[in-house]
């Protein structure tokens, strides 16, 4: 509406949503789509082509009641940092256990986000295929959510946003969280795995020599962000191994 508005050719460029870019090359720009200057609130002009785009990249994060409640927050953060518009859904559980296990409130995380829904509200825009979005990153993914996206029972928002973001064939990624799994875990795992999902438990990397638990949450969280073509920047990558002799 905006662009016809002013004139401007709306087009739809769908590619441009998986452009890798960086945090620090946004914050120079004040432009997270590096060949695009922003014109307005949400209207972008390639400056070689000259075309527009109609929208910012757009995620929907949801936050569910398993261990790792830290994750889903960071993951919120760099996307607020890479001016990334998010959708964020927090399930009752998800609720509890960030609690249990970190020292923030409901307040510093819905600042984070720049919509938040309940999960009951299976009304929300993000309800809908019309809605049009990037991704969605179930972060933690508790076994009980991974259930329902799996069979399709969408009891309340966090599934049934999931399940039309597999529906629309958009991208879905799953930060999977218990040990050990059972066979029920990894059947409902491979199901969605083969469907296109991205299943992504937190498993660290210890190759990069975590000293802190910070540490090893920046390494999770920046790995989820590259799914999606986001380089953050914020953590170590295995650049090969430097002293041969630890090889011998
Ligand atoms: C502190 C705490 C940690 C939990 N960790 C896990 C976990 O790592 N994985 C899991 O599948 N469930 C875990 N649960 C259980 C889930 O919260 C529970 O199954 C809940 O029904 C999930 O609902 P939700 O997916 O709607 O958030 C945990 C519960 C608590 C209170």
């Amino acid at each position: 509406m905006k662009s016809s508005s002013m004139g401007h050719r709306s087009i739809r460029i769908s590619n441009y949503m998986f452009r890798p870019f960086s945090i620090s090359s946004t914050i120079r720009n004040k432009n997270p789509i590096s060949d695009y200057e922003q014109v307005s609130n949400d209207i972008y002009q390639n400056q070689s082509t000259g075309l527009y785009l109609t929208r910012p990249k757009r995620i929907v994060v949801a936050i569910t009641g398993a261990t790792g409640i830290a994750i889903g927050v960071r993951v919120l953060e760099l996307l607020k940092q890479c001016k990334v518009e998010t959708h964020l859904i927090m399930s009752k559980w998800g609720m509890a256990t960030m609690k249990y296990e970190t020292d923030y409130h409901m307040d510093d995380i819905m600042a984070l986000a720049s919509k938040v829904y309940t999960a009951r509200d299976v009304s929300a825009p993000i309800s809908s295929g019309s809605f049009q979005h990037d991704g969605m990153i179930v972060v933690p993914c508790s076994m009980k959510t991974l259930a329902g996206i799996r069979m399709g029972f969408t009891e309340d928002l966090i599934v049934r946003a999931a399940d039309v973001t597999l529906k629309e064939r958009r991208k879905l990624l799953l930060v999977t969280r218990e040990t050990p799994l059972s066979d029920i875990h990894l059947d409902n795992m491979l199901y969605l795995s083969r469907m296109g999902t991205i299943i992504f438990p937190p498993v660290p990397a210890f190759y990069t020599k975590p000293r802190t638990v910070e540490d090893i949450i920046e390494q999770s969280s920046g790995r989820v962000l590259d799914c999606f073509g986001i380089d953050t920047n914020t953590f170590p990558r295995w650049e090969g191994v430097k002293d041969t002799k630890t090889l011998k």
